[in-house]
């Protein structure tokens, strides 16, 4: 694999794309035996967008938000071109995929930006099944609406329900004038926590309505609030006062696969008068756990199952310590549409998190010793608006060394009073004495989170906030097997 104009990277890494020729053989021989290839196009360009009522000015993949859903069966090779229309140079990350490693999309350090009007080609086998989603890995262009969910099946389990929803949360603060870049300009000059976004781009929706779901209940979980107001939030695309209309029928069993792509909320999301049963998180199965609502960190998947009521019910994404609420209507029979500021009894009840759940006996981490412990400390402040993992933003980083084989240790402490939903690229990870795998966890403020993976995919493989901006302001770091 060529990868061009790479003396232009100022990073200080040796290999970029370093996918090893063991890779290239195995692809090769799959190929051989006749894998199927999944062929599919990806043009990221400007648009304009109705919301559902607001009009945004925004860079989206094939005009909308989200973009399109992808899907494949695991061991399938995806072949995604990508065109590139922005004015900008991009990339597209495949987030929570084990993949290949000059695949993972990650300019500086697995491949070269791809410049504005060109076309770059991802090619690569899916390992795992499970729920993704693609984005950028350039900049803060994720929070302009450049995101698409990524499904991929499972040849062996088909699934024990009747009918499948993708439901996409998002924060938005595009079309008001100000782009995610100017966002985080302004919190670099000290705009400060909760910075304001003005009251633009509210396009007469009752702002007042929203508060009405009280801060207390809200901030419970994750104790700080985010670093910035948004004036929507959406749910598939649409704001709460025209939703997306989710129908079945009463008795159903419906999988909803939940991803959230906002850059800087978490969402706790509930269904008026349902109960909600984990089954997978970040695509790997959990055992099966029921709760009334769940905190979803920004970059985790969850999958539930709900069995469905006879009526119109609010699905509801809560910011998590903001103000707001993004909202779909599951609707089955009669009943009336459920206002924009629904606040069902479920939201307050039994809340799970991530590091609530236990894991399947086919996602579990066999058990073995650490040969490699790295510490992760994660700080930095409101204040200057850098965010550093041991100290260090991601440009003054050394990469942490790894070896293939090894069970690896990630001793992650949160020095801060925000909480970091930290994502480690390539591959899943076993929170320790709790065993649930995932590829995204959120550490609460003052929070330790120790974290097992096996090194089994070479690479430079980053690991950082997916706080958008966190990660913008220095929060990242890099895997390196040498
Ligand atoms: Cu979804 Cu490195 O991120
Ligand atoms: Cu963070």
């Amino acid at each position: 694999v060529t990868v061009g104009g790479l003396a232009a990277c100022s990073t200080p890494r040796a290999a970029i794309g370093a996918t090893s020729e063991a890779v290239h053989r195995a692809e090769r021989a799959r190929q051989a035996a006749g894998q199927r290839t999944v062929t599919a196009r990806l043009a990221a360009r400007p648009a304009t967008l109705d919301l559902g009522g607001p009009t945004v000015q925004t860079w989206a993949y094939g005009g909308a938000v989200p973009g399109p859903l992808l899907r494949a069966t695991a061991g399938d090779r995806l072949k995604v071109i990508v065109d590139n229309a922005l004015p900008v140079t991009t990339s597209v990350h495949w987030h929570g995929v084990a993949l290949r490693n000059d695949m993972d999309g990650v300019p500086g350090v697995t491949q070269a930006p791809i410049a504005a009007g060109s076309r770059f080609t991802y090619d690569f086998t899916v390992p795992d099944p499970g729920t993704y989603f693609y984005h950028p890995h350039t900049g803060v262009q994720l929070d302009r609406g450049l995101y698409g969910v990524f499904v991929v099946d499972d040849p062996a389990e088909p699934g024990d329900y009747d009918a499948e929803w993708v439901v996409v949360l998002d924060d938005w603060v595009d079309g008001t004038g100000r782009t995610p870049d100017d966002v985080l300009a302004a919190l670099r000059q000290g705009g400060g926590a909760g910075m304001d976004m003005g009251g633009m781009g509210m396009d007469g929706m009752d702002h007042g309505s929203m508060g009405s779901m009280g801060e207390g209940m809200q901030s419970a979980l994750l104790g700080g609030a985010g670093d910035v107001v948004y004036p929507h939030y959406l749910v598939n695309g649409r704001v709460p006062t025209a939703p997306t209309i989710l129908t079945g029928k009463p008795g159903q069993r419906v999988r909803i696969r939940l991803v959230n792509a906002a850059s800087d909320t978490a969402f706790r999301v509930a269904l008026g008068e349902h109960r909600l049963t984990l089954t997978h998180s970040d695509g790997f199965p959990v055992l099966p756990s029921t709760t009334d609502a769940l905190i979803i960190g920004m970059g985790e998947r969850y999958d539930v199952l709900v069995t469905l009521g006879d009526g119109a019910f609010p699905l509801v994404a809560s910011a998590e310590g903001k103000t707001g609420q993004g909202l779909a209507v599951v609707r089955t029979g009669a009943g009336a549409v459920p206002a924009a500021n629904a606040a069902p009894a479920e939201l307050g009840k039994t809340v799970l998190l991530g590091t609530d759940l236990r894991p399947a006996a086919s996602a579990e981490l066999t058990r073995k010793g650490n040969d490699t412990t790295h510490d992760l400390v994660l700080g930095g402040s409101m204040a200057d608006y850098r965010w550093t993992i041991n100290g260090k933003t991601f440009e003054d980083a050394a990469p942490l060394a790894v070896r293939q084989g090894e069970r690896v240790r990630l001793r992650l402490r949160n020095m801060t009073m925000m909480f970091h939903p930290m994502h480690v690229h390539g591959h899943t990870f076993a929170v320790a004495g709790i065993g649930v795998r995932k590829d995204t966890v959120i550490i609460r403020p003052m929070q330790s989170l120790d974290l097992d993976l096996d090194a089994d995919n070479p690479g430079q493989w980053v690991t950082h906030c997916h706080n958008i901006y966190h990660a913008e302001a220095g929060m990242m770091t890099t895997l390196s097997y040498r």
